[in-house]
């Protein structure tokens, strides 16, 4: 798939935007603060509805916009998929009535035309975004690493994303009876039942995770020992905060893992050892008025060479392995949907030793679409500038550039 016309209104620093994109590679130049990755967020805001770091939707509208009667941002993206073209739209509309309670924003999302829910948005344009601050991914908090591996799975699983939302329900509700109960409030009782709701999705939520942490690892696997030369082994490792259960299954990995088993459980036994666990805990959760075990404890590990990269890595080797991860998560995505995500690259060539920028060019030479940013264009062999659709971004203005004088140049 590929992203055939993006247009803008109110969206950040892009009062107004039209912009046709062709398939292949693409690379944005423009000084600090035009609007690269304001752009690239766009995208990937259209694929998700989420911006890809914890920023509240409010702060997409551009600043000028806020001042007019009717606040609003709209993004719309035209789709070409094999021969069909689909439109995707997204609206954000400040309502003044309840501007008061902080939470004013509407999000309105269209199909085709059609007013659809955000769940049924998620899918139809698959993204891999990388970001400098992705580095966090490995460094960061926990959070960080379940917010990713939720959207990356989201992506391709829409089963896994209802769960997923109808946990976080059940376990807003549950923290709020866990605190009542904690003042006295309430009986006990009523805890049994939101206990198997959150121990039965949960169990999804845990499995599920599981098994595509797996498949990443693998692809993420061969990646890695490509860019460090054959040097270090990376595993990626889910930490559950429930105790798995006794009885597990093996499997053999995926492709080119020379004959590896992987560890699965049932999602039913998951659910029963998350049961009695939560029987085991009530008094500290009652004591503490809120949740202690589940996936929204969770954790993902990474070793390199067997060393955890998030304590003892280097900024490099973190780097890395968060490229080989997303790398993977392109594969991924391309292997669960039959289509290629397209590429979002934000300024990392930069930041990579030779080597590494080598790979990454011939990884994503075959994507159906990249969009690459960058700050000087100097940075991109004149070869690859040949190849490419050259773009520059000013104040939130986007032009086409000819490949011609970039050339002469060299
Ligand atoms: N809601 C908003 N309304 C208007 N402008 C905004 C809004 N949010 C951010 N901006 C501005 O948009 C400009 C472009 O930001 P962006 O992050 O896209 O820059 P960039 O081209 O990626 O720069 P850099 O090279 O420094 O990364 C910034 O000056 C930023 O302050
Ligand atoms: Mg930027």
């Amino acid at each position: 798939m590929y992203l055939k016309h993006l247009s803008l209104a109110n969206f950040r620093n892009y009062a107004r935007l039209e912009l046709d994109l062709s398939p292949g590679i693409i690379l944005v130049q423009g000084e600090n603060a035009q609007g690269k990755t304001n752009l690239l967020e766009a995208i990937y805001y259209l694929a998700t509805a989420r911006s890809p770091h914890a920023t509240t939707d409010r702060e997409l509208i551009n600043w000028l916009a806020e001042e007019e009667d009717l606040t609003f941002a709209r993004l719309v993206g035209e789709i070409q998929k094999d021969d069909t073209l689909q439109r995707l739209e997204i609206t954000l509309l400040k309502e003044p009535a309840r501007e008061a309670d902080g939470r004013s924003l509407k999000k309105q999302i269209r199909i085709n035309g059609v007013p659809r829910r955000v769940l049924d948005l998620i899918g139809q344009l698959n993204v891999v975004l990388f970001m400098p601050q992705d580095i966090d991914l490995v460094a960061g908090s926990p959070s960080r690493r379940r917010r990713y591996l939720d959207t990356t799975i989201c992506q391709f699983d829409p089963r896994y994303c209802r769960t997923l939302r109808r946990y976080s329900r059940v376990l807003t509700q549950r923290n709020h009876l866990l605190r009542q109960l904690q003042e006295r409030r309430s009986s006990p009782d009523q805890l049994r039942f939101w206990d198997e709701k959150l121990a039965e999705d949960g169990a999804h939520v845990v499995a599920r995770r599981r098994e595509v942490v797996a498949e990443l690892e693998e692809l993420a696997r061969a990646i890695h020992l490509e860019l460090t030369g054959q040097d270090e082994h990376l595993s990626l490792r889910y930490e559950p905060s429930i105790r798995m259960p006794d009885k597990y299954y093996q499997i053999p990995l995926g492709l080119g893992s020379e004959g590896r088993l992987g560890i699965r459980y049932s999602e039913s036994s998951i659910r029963e050892s998350f049961l009695e666990q939560l029987r085991e805990i009530t008094r500290e959760e009652i004591q503490r008025g809120m949740s202690l075990i589940g996936p929204h404890r969770d954790d993902l590990r990474f070793l390199a060479g067997g060393v955890d990269m998030r304590i003892y890595g280097s900024r490099g080797q973190q780097r890395t392995v968060v490229l080989a991860l997303k790398l993977a998560e392109a594969k991924l995505l391309a292997e669960e949907t039959g289509e290629q995500p397209i590429v979002l690259l934000d300024e990392v060539m930069s930041e990579l030793d030779e080597a590494r920028r080598r790979y990454l060019m011939k990884a994503i030479k075959n994507s159906q679409q990249a969009i690459l940013t960058t700050t000087h264009w100097d940075a991109y062999s004149p070869d690859f500038l040949n190849r490419a659709t050259l773009l520059r971004v000013q104040e939130g203005r986007i032009e086409k550039m000819t490949n011609e004088p970039m050339t002469n140049d060299q």
